[in-house]
């Protein structure tokens, strides 16, 4: 076959609508969220997106000091703003009940809330690691297993904030590695198992963000790292992709290292 033969019948598939695929992204102005560890960090930055995208927010945290100044922070008209220890399966079923009163449904979970502490693993303490699994994976099932029934009524997004921690070890933090780890396996599994009610389940894995993580007081010395803004961004892009494609788990790297 000549090129010009080739180069036609490329042609012909191209107008037949095979190649053609129409872009519709999901509208999601209106949509309910719900952000544990929204009240700092990453959640805050995800929170400011999902305001500024036209979602209703709610975002949670233990300490109603910080939880007080992110609501100043997103604004008083646009967040609730509860208190609640992710550990504690009455508080998520709590926390989703008051959802549910004040704006009538939930449609996008991002269970976030996490804490790290670092040793030697000869080192770490038992409350450091019942910490760590408690919040980081048990307190990511305890989102999901609260909010599942919304997700399933809403065809809703369940995204978790796992970590490259969840993917590479290293020394200190074998009980982070511990919890991150099961957060992607954990995320992966539920995905399989929630598609057929068409929600879709993502995980996210950023390395280095800027934020309150362990007790760091950010700064101008920490410009190099992911941003919570970059994360919100890539949250907003999630929510708008095609009904039929999932993003199920996703690398978050800093473009430039320090
Ligand atoms: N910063 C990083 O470099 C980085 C990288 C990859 C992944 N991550 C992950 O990103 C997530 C957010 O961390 P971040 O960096 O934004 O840290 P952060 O600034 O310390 O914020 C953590 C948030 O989680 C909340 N939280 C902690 N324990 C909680 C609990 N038991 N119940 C409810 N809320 C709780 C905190 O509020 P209260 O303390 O008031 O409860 C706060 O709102 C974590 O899962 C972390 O592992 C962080």
């Amino acid at each position: 076959m000549t090129i010009t033969g080739i180069v036609f019948i490329f042609y012909r598939i191209s107008q037949s609508g095979w190649l053609k695929k129409e872009i519709i992204m999901t509208n999601i102005e209106n949509k309910v969220a719900y952000i544990t560890g929204g009240t700092k960090g990453i959640g805050l930055g995800i929170a400011k997106a999902l305001i500024e995208g036209g979602l209703k927010v709610a975002i949670s945290g233990r300490n109603m000091q910080a939880a007080d100044a992110a609501r100043h922070v997103l604004g008083d008209e646009n967040v609730l703003v509860l208190q609640v220890d992710v550990r504690n399966f009455e508080d998520e079923v709590r926390a989703v009940e008051q959802i549910v009163a004040t704006y009538g449904k939930l449609d996008v979970v991002i269970a976030n809330a996490g804490v790290g502490k670092f040793a030697p693993v000869d080192e770490l303490t038992l409350e450091d690691w019942n910490a760590m699994i408690d919040t980081n994976l048990t307190g990511v099932f305890h989102t999901l297993k609260a909010t599942v029934d919304q997700l399933k009524r809403n065809k809703g997004y369940y995204i978790s904030i796992a970590s490259l921690a969840g993917t590479n070890f290293f020394a200190q933090a074998a009980g982070y590695n511990a919890s991150k780890f099961g957060v992607v396996g954990f995320t992966q599994a539920a995905m399989l198992d929630l598609r057929s009610y068409d929600i879709k389940c993502t995980t996210i894995m950023p390395g280095s963000v800027t934020s309150e993580f362990n007790g760091h007081v950010p700064g101008e010395e920490d410009g190099w790292k992911i941003q919570p803004s970059d994360l919100g961004q890539i949250v907003v892009d999630l929510l708008k992709m095609n009904s039929n494609v999932l993003p199920s788990k996703i690398e978050v790297r800093p473009a430039r290292t320090k």
